[in-house]
């Protein structure tokens, strides 16, 4: 399939540069499939336009304990108010294991928009990206581009 004219956006949230780094990794990921995604910080993050993505990935750290960084919270409702049932989208973060509930904020994202968009794959990073998970990035990508192929 011919993804190059794919409209992708990944949308992340980073407080010390971990969940930027996995970002990063994922559009390079998109890249190597021939898609270019649109970077966007939580807090330049507009809602309009949404609607015309193919493909959005949430990327987001956790706080407080499993919860989802207040810069997310706009980016949440977002997906819950607008009509983008048919949007493949994916929800991945960066997340500490020593804390009780590891990556929460990415489970809170991902029940939500698997009741609100076609939710296809979601990752959780241990803290900084390491190289043995460059492939499950790879994979997490190739799951979203292979639902747009159903
Ligand atoms: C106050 C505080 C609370 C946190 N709570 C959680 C948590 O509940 N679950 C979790 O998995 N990680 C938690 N973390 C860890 C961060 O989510 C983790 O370090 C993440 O990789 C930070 O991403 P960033 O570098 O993109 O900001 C917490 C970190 C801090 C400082």
């Amino acid at each position: 399939m011919n993804y190059k004219s794919l409209k992708a956006a990944i949308i992340y949230a980073s407080s010390t540069g971990n969940t930027l780094d996995l970002a990063g990794i994922l559009q390079s990921c998109f890249r190597d499939f021939g898609v270019e995604p649109d970077l966007y910080n939580a807090r330049e993050f507009r809602a309009e336009g949404l609607a015309d993505l193919d493909f959005a990935v949430v990327a987001t750290y956790t706080w407080g304990s499993g919860e989802i960084p207040k810069e997310m919270k706009q980016v949440y409702e977002a997906f819950e108010q607008h009509e983008v049932k048919h949007l493949i989208t994916g929800a991945a973060g960066t997340g500490d294991r020593f804390y009780p509930y590891f990556c929460g904020a990415v489970d809170e994202f991902r029940d939500m928009l698997f009741v609100h968009t076609n939710l296809a794959a979601t990752l959780k990073i241990e803290l900084t990206p390491q190289d043995k998970d460059h492939e499950r990035c790879r994979q997490f990508v190739k799951a979203l581009l292979a639902r747009m192929a159903i």
